[in-house]
């Protein structure tokens, strides 16, 4: 069957904000999409190319991937590479699109963490399957307790010398390491403009640890990951498990923390979510967004719906004092406290 032409929606530029990362000339749409799960092998094709169209056409310019992604591992890329050749081409020079290696990825002491070795495979292997000649940002996708971190900052600078990627970026590094790695990159002239992490209203580590400061004290970009917990801060699991929810698969979201206790302080959440005339998953992004540090926060989706529910967040950014501290209220007890 012949598919129809992909035609980006004209107007697709007047419905995002876009936010600077930093003082760089980075701009990110305030919403990005994340291709970790629901993107691989195991998920439709037509499916995951429908939601990144729909993404595009939204003002969504911004997806964010890594070689590991799936699953199975890689496959994240290689659907972005199908989209990538038959709709995304001719866009190509409007798309911020990133790509990360930190992870087992191969097998052997070179298919993991941070070592130059790693990281140059990892990238030319990741450009193959995204039918790229090169990526807007490559992260080191989290700090190696082993390699110097001059040996995988170079390995960045050298990577972005290269023309392989425009930016470099970190992730998931400690703030002792992460000004050390943002100091190292300054003095080779390739800035770190973009540091990603965890954040969302369960998870406030980055706060309490002075990430986020440090993003600032960088003049870097800050851009956030799993804003709903893994869909725990939506209105997913306020009745059980559902089959089809990434909960039921039990892997990277383990059902053992949907104590009765969480359930109650989600459904908490959710009445003042219906209040402020949002969905959960809206509330959530939104408390994200009203902080002006957040450059971007990148959502995952398994459906259009989710989508098309999440980029209403925008719309509502304004929060109370009341209302933020019926938040902290509501979640204080299940704040995760573990950090990385
Ligand atoms: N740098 C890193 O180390 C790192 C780590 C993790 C993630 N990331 C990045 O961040 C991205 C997002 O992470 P994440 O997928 O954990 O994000 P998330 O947005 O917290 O969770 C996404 C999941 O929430 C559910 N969901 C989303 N919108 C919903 C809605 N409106 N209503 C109901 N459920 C909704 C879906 O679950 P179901 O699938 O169950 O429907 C979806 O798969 C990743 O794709 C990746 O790009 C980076």
């Amino acid at each position: 069957m012949i598919e129809p032409v992909y035609l980006a929606a004209p107007d697709r530029y007047e419905k995002m904000e876009y936010r600077r990362a930093g003082k760089s000339g980075i701009r990110l749409p305030l919403l990005s999409l994340g291709l970790w799960q629901n993107f691989g092998s195991h998920s439709p094709f037509q499916e995951s190319k429908k939601i990144l169209h729909y993404a595009f056409d939204r003002g969504i310019c911004h997806f964010d991937l890594a070689n590991n992604y799936g699953p199975e591992y890689g496959t994240a890329e290689e659907t972005f590479g199908r989209v990538m050749a038959s709709s995304f081409r001719p866009h190509r020079d409007e798309l911020f699109i990133s790509t990360k290696a930190g992870y087992d990825m191969w097998p052997g002491p070179y298919g993991n963490w941070g070592s130059r070795k790693y990281l140059t495979a990892s990238l030319d292997q990741s450009l193959k399957r995204m039918n790229l000649d090169y990526v807007d940002i490559f992260y080191t996708h989290r700090m190696d307790p082993e390699t110097p971190v001059e040996e995988t900052m170079q390995a960045l600078v050298d990577i972005v010398r290269q023309g392989k990627a425009l930016y470099a970026g970190i992730s998931r590094y400690s703030r002792e390491r992460g000004l050390e790695a943002a100091r190292y990159l300054a003095e080779h002239d390739v800035p770190c403009l973009l540091f990603q992490d965890r954040y969302n209203i369960l998870d406030r580590n980055i706060r309490e640890k002075g990430i986020i400061d440090m993003t600032v004290e960088e003049n870097a970009g800050l851009v956030v990951f799993s804003p709903l917990q893994q869909g725990l801060l939506t209105g997913r699991y306020l009745n059980g498990i559902p089959k089809d929810s990434r909960m039921a698969r039990n892997q990277s979201l383990k059902q053992s923390v949907l104590t009765p206790e969480l359930t109650a302080a989600l459904q908490g959440l959710d009445t003042l979510a219906q209040k402020r005339g949002q969905t959960l998953a809206q509330m959530s992004l939104s408390w994200l967004m009203h902080d002006p540090r957040v450059t971007s926060v990148i959502v995952g989706a398994s459906s259009v719906a989710q989508l098309q529910d999440n980029l209403q967040a925008m719309a509502c950014q304004a929060f109370s004092q009341e209302e933020l501290a019926e938040i902290d209220r509501l979640s204080a007890l299940h704040w995760i406290r573990q950090y990385p």
